[in-house]
């Protein structure tokens, strides 16, 4: 006992020294694992950051694992280890034949036999993960889990450094742009990175996904391609994972021999893992790819004057699915009324009701604003049923200051109905003059300007398919209409 004190205590001196070091996140976190695997005297180990949506983690450093076990696959945290996102420290005995353990066959193959996760918290939320790797199978003594916590929690605060240091980078390199051109904007704070790219043109590509919201992951798997006996004697691994496309791509340079030579290992890759779906792309393939997904400015859609996608339209199906989950649940063995008010909900009420597993009747309003101030609403097309004893939940696309909604509510509620709740897509809080009560909400949005997906400045854009925001220039004192 006193001689693993002992070790925990070096192993923490050290940490706290390199954490406070000017080396790279990366290294300190490789440094890190190394120190934490050696003080309880396992194999290897590795420090993962969760991404910003908490779906996938990403390796941030590591000690003891081959590069092929490090790049298996995406790490989906609803599989790999999920108690990790309650906060908990698991165990997992056997690898090989434990179902929290995402890839178990590769555990096998490479001869892990006991896991443990140590959740990294921030303020009690969970945002990363030290991983611990055994060879033989072993239990961990509570010093060891106690150790790991305090290696935890020295992991949260140098990820929150990190993060820091990168949104200052961004409002630094976002500050200078607008002084060079006030048209261009600063593209969004993403949260942590903490990816080393081996090529400028890849972290390009990065800021390109970042700007589509679109979900990546740097080099997550390679793919064994070539053995020579029992030994891997070629892999290939693709620089990108999109994973709301289940698309992994490989960025093309334009030196011919090497596009011949990835070409050759594409066909081999495609050959051997036909279920994969694999690109390759130089930039402008990626833009009409896009613009096939229905993200890009090569789309159809008028997207001059938008500043930057807020929400894509994979992550606005993503929300809507699971709102209707949450309705369906709610009114379980009910019938229910919806209604939506003209125009700017159209989009979001056909998705939504698609996606509800009850008996639904369809109604709409429709409503005009006027008077100077633009806030007195005035009803032009009103219900075409009675709502008199029936469940009503009122669909919204936004609601900004909870003007038009109370109005509503109250010309609503005078029908009697038996219950009446509101879902609205968007909730711009930060604008809000009158309290309605919100049951469903689907993100909340800042307080800027919102258009697509159904929403309109004068009369356009509704048929864009992402949630844009627009030009603040184009807006200047333009109050919704
Ligand atoms: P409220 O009465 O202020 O809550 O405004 C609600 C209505 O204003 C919505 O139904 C929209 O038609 C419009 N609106 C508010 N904010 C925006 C926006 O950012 N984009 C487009 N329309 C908006």
């Amino acid at each position: 006992m006193g001689s693993a004190r002992g070790s925990y205590y070096s192993a923490l001196k050290q940490i706290t020294k390199v954490a406070n070091s000017a080396l790279s996140l990366r290294r300190i976190c490789n440094s890190i694992a190394k120190s934490a695997a050696t003080a309880v005297q396992a194999n290897g180990c590795r420090i993962l950051s969760l991404n910003p949506q908490k779906e996938y983690l990403i390796t941030v450093g590591a000690y003891g694992l081959s590069d092929l076990y490090l790049k298996k696959g995406p790490l989906d945290v609803h599989k790999s280890l999920p108690d990790i996102l309650d906060g908990k420290v698991v165990f997992i005995a056997d690898a090989a034949k434990d179902k929290r353990v995402q890839y178990p066959q590769i555990a096998l193959a490479q001869g892990i036999s006991s896991i443990l996760g140590i959740p990294v918290l921030e303020k009690g939320e969970a945002i990363g993960e030290i991983r611990i790797y055994t060879r033989e199978p072993r239990q961990f003594s509570e010093a060891d889990k106690s150790f790991l916590l305090s290696v935890a929690d020295i992991c949260a605060v140098i990820f929150e450094r990190a993060e820091l240091h990168q949104l200052l980078e961004q409002d630094y390199k976002a500050n200078e742009k607008r002084r060079k051109s006030s048209r261009v904007s600063p593209l969004p704070a993403t949260t942590l990175r903490p990816t080393s790219f081996a090529h400028p043109s890849e972290e390009d590509f990065a800021k390109l996904l970042d700007f589509y919201c679109i979900e990546w992951l740097y080099e997550p798997r390679s793919f064994p391609l070539r053995w020579e006996g029992d030994k891997i004697a070629e892999m290939f691994t693709p620089d990108f994972y999109l994973p709301e496309l289940d698309l992994y791509v490989e960025l093309t340079t334009l030196k011919q021999h090497l596009l011949t030579e990835k070409n050759r290992k594409l066909r081999q890759l495609r050959e051997l893992y036909p279920e994969v779906n694999i690109r390759l792309l130089n930039k402008n393939d990626f833009l009409k790819l896009l613009a096939k997904y229905g993200y890009g400015p090569l789309g159809e859609a008028k997207v001059e004057g938008i500043d930057r996608v807020l929400y894509s339209h994979a992550k606005i199906q993503r929300r809507v699915k699971t709102l209707a989950r949450h309705i369906s649940r709610d009114y379980a063995g009910q019938r229910l009324v919806l209604i939506g008010i003209l125009k700017g909900v159209v989009c979001f009420m056909a998705d939504l009701m698609q996606n509800l597993s009850l008996p639904v009747t369809l109604d709409f309003m429709a409503i005009s604003y006027y008077g100077g101030d633009g806030q007195v609403v005035k009803i032009t097309r009103d219900l075409d049923s009675s709502i008199t004893g029936q469940h009503v939940l009122m669909v919204e696309d936004i609601v900004d200051t909870g003007m038009t909604l109370n109005y509503i509510l109250s010309h609503l509620s005078a029908h009697n109905p038996a219950s009446l709740r509101v879902c609205t897509l968007l909730d711009k809080k930060a604008r809000r003059l009158i309290n309605v009560p919100l049951d469903y909400v689907g993100f909340e949005v800042p307080d800027e300007f919102v258009v697509g997906y159904g929403l309109d400045y004068k009369g356009e854009y509704r048929n864009l398919p992402f949630i844009g925001i627009l030009h603040p220039e184009l807006t200047k004192g333009a109050e919704p209409h």
